[in-house]
Parts: structure tokens; C-alpha cells; sequence
């Protein structure tokens, strides 16, 4: 039986850089050796395919099994009679991980699998990525919706290992603590033991008491997953504007803080996949 890392961006909230952490880190493996898939279920936005600058305008036609496909009553279908489905469903990013978007189908998807059986509702994703994807890759990463809702639920199952970035605020210390909380509660109703794997203090200015603070509050809360705090930087946004990474781009075009936020997901990346088991 061939296994796979995973792992999957998660907080129930918006703009704590689930999309920015999720990419990044994808490309790092990369570098570190690892094939890498990234699936975008955050929502229909597509913030994926934006931040790797792929214009799915043009290649809309291309997908012919897109990710809801999978949560749906024709995926057996698909599955046994679509030649090369998995790389129907992938684009190139440009920078080593392969991705695949999200749809439009995503959020029907969700509503329909409140209509599936309890014990077929959740393991849909999980299935395909011991059919497909474990096959063809040594590590896959769901970015998630900032809500609990099916397909989120879907990513915890399949993936089991969390990564939460957060930012600094009042607000984000409650919300790790309930992020804690509701993993037991999902483990406990899914049957599977889910846990927090990496915790990213980011969007971090270090000039910032604040930003102090909170850093050494993750840190003495969760010891064992804290990971590199990442620095604030125009230079993500910017680099997310021209569609890449921090990775796409040379040394000399980085801020210091672009550079040490580069630094800081290189180095989480390694924590990540020292902390994964292959499954
Ligand atoms: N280290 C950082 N420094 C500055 N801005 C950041 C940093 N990380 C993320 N951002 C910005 O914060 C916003 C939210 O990030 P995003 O990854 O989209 O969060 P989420 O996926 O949790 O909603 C984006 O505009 C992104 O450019
Ligand atoms: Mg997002």
C-alpha cells in the first residue's frame, strides 16, 4: 500500500494566512526534495491559482474532473473510467508543487454531503488521496475553509495533521485555544486522532510589543508545535499581486523582512516534515 504525508492549513477564521502558509510551505518542500500537490477547497475564490499567477480563465475547458468531482455521486464513475484523472485535475505552478484549484462546484458540494450517511460523509477525500495521489506524490497540503463545514471536515480526516498560522491579537489567542478544543471535539466524532502538528506565529512585526507578546504566549501554550515566527512583509502581498512565492523570486528583490519571512517558512517547512508520517 503506497502512503503520503499530508497536512492541512486550518483555523476557523479569515486573513491569518492559511492561503499565504499553505503556498509557501508547498514550495519549500519542493525544494527540499519532496513532489508536492496542493489542493485549494478555501472557498471558490481560488486564491490558490492567484498566488501561483495561473489565469484558469484560459484553461477553465481543461477541467473536466475538478476537486468537487470528488465529493459527488459520479466520482466512481469518473474514477473508473477517466484515463490520467489525477493529472486531468492538476495545473503547474511554476514553482514545483502542483495544484489543484477550486471550483465552483465546491460550495453545492458541501450542501450535498449534508444529504450523505454519517459514516460516508467525511472519508470522501481521504479516499482519493489513497487512490490517487498517494501513488503520484510524498506530499499533499489542503488549504482549508476558515469554517467548519463538510469539506473542511473532509481535509481534518484526510489530512490529521493541522497547521495553524496565526496572527497576533486578543482575538487569536481565544481562537487557539477553541482551534485546541475543536479538534478533540472532531476527533471524537470522526474517530480519528487530528491534531495541531505546526502552529506559525505570522505577520509578525517584531518592533511590535503585540507581536512580542503573542509570540511568547503560542510558545509557552503550545511548546511542542510552535513553529518559526514570520515576519510582517509588503514583500508576500507584492509577490502575491505579480502571481508567486517568495521562492520566485531573487535575493536582491527582498526586503530583509521578505528574506527573513522566507527564512522563517523554510525553516517551518522542515519542522512540518519531520513531524509527518507517511500514511
Ligand atoms: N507575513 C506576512 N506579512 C504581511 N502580510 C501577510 C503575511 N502573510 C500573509 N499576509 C497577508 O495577509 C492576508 C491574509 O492572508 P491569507 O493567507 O490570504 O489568509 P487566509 O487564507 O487565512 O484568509 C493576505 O492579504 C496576505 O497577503
Ligand atoms: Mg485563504
Amino acid at each position: 500500500m503506497v502512503s503520503v504525508k499530508r497536512a492541512a492549513t486550518y483555523v476557523e477564521k479569515g486573513g491569518v494566512g492559511k492561503t499565504t502558509s499553505a503556498a509557501h510551505i508547498a514550495v519549500a518542500a519542493h525544494e527540499q526534495g519532496e513532489t508536492v500537490l496542493l489542493v485549494d477547497l478555501a472557498g471558490t475564490q481560488n486564491d490558490l491559482a492567484t498566488h501561483f499567477g495561473l489565469d484558469l480563465g484560459e484553461d477553465a475547458e481543461r477541467i473536466d474532473a475538478p476537486i468537487s468531482a470528488v465529493f459527488g455521486d459520479d466520482w466512481e464513475f469518473l474514477k473508473d473510467n477517466v484515463d490520467d484523472l489525477l493529472d486531468r485535475m492538476t495545473f503547474d505552478t511554476d514553482e514545483g508543487p502542483d495544484l489543484i484549484p477550486a471550483d465552483p462546484g465546491l460550495g453545492g458540494a458541501d450542501n450535498n454531503l449534508a444529504n450523505v450517511p454519517l459514516e460516508d460523509r467525511f472519508d470522501k477525500l481521504d479516499d482519493f488521496v489513497d487512490d490517487l495521489v498517494a501513488p503520484q506524490y510524498d506530499l499533499v497540503i489542503f488549504d482549508l475553509p476558515g469554517k467548519e463545514d463538510n469539506i473542511a471536515l473532509n481535509g481534518l480526516f484526510a489530512a490529521r495533521d493541522v497547521v495553524a498560522p496565526l496572527k497576533p491579537g486578543a482575538f487569536e489567542r481565544d481562537q487557539l485555544r477553541k482551534l485546541d478544543a475543536t479538534l478533540d471535539e472532531i476527533s471524537d466524532d470522526l474517530d480519528v486522532d487530528l491534531g495541531l502538528t505546526l502552529v506559525i506565529p505570522t505577520i509578525i512585526n517584531q518592533s511590535e510589543n503585540l507581536s512580542e507578546e503573542f509570540v511568547a504566549y503560542v510558545r509557552g501554550e503550545f511548546p511542542e508545535v510552535v513553529g518559526h515566527p514570520v515576519t510582517k512583509t509588503a514583500d508576500i502581498g507584492n509577490n502575491q499581486d505579480e502571481g508567486r512565492t517568495l521562492y520566485g523570486v531573487s535575493d536582491d528583490e527582498l526586503y530583509s523582512t521578505g528574506d527573513r519571512a522566507r527564512e522563517s517558512y523554510t525553516a517551518n517547512t522542515e519542522q512540518l516534515l519531520d513531524s509527518l508520517t507517511e500514511r
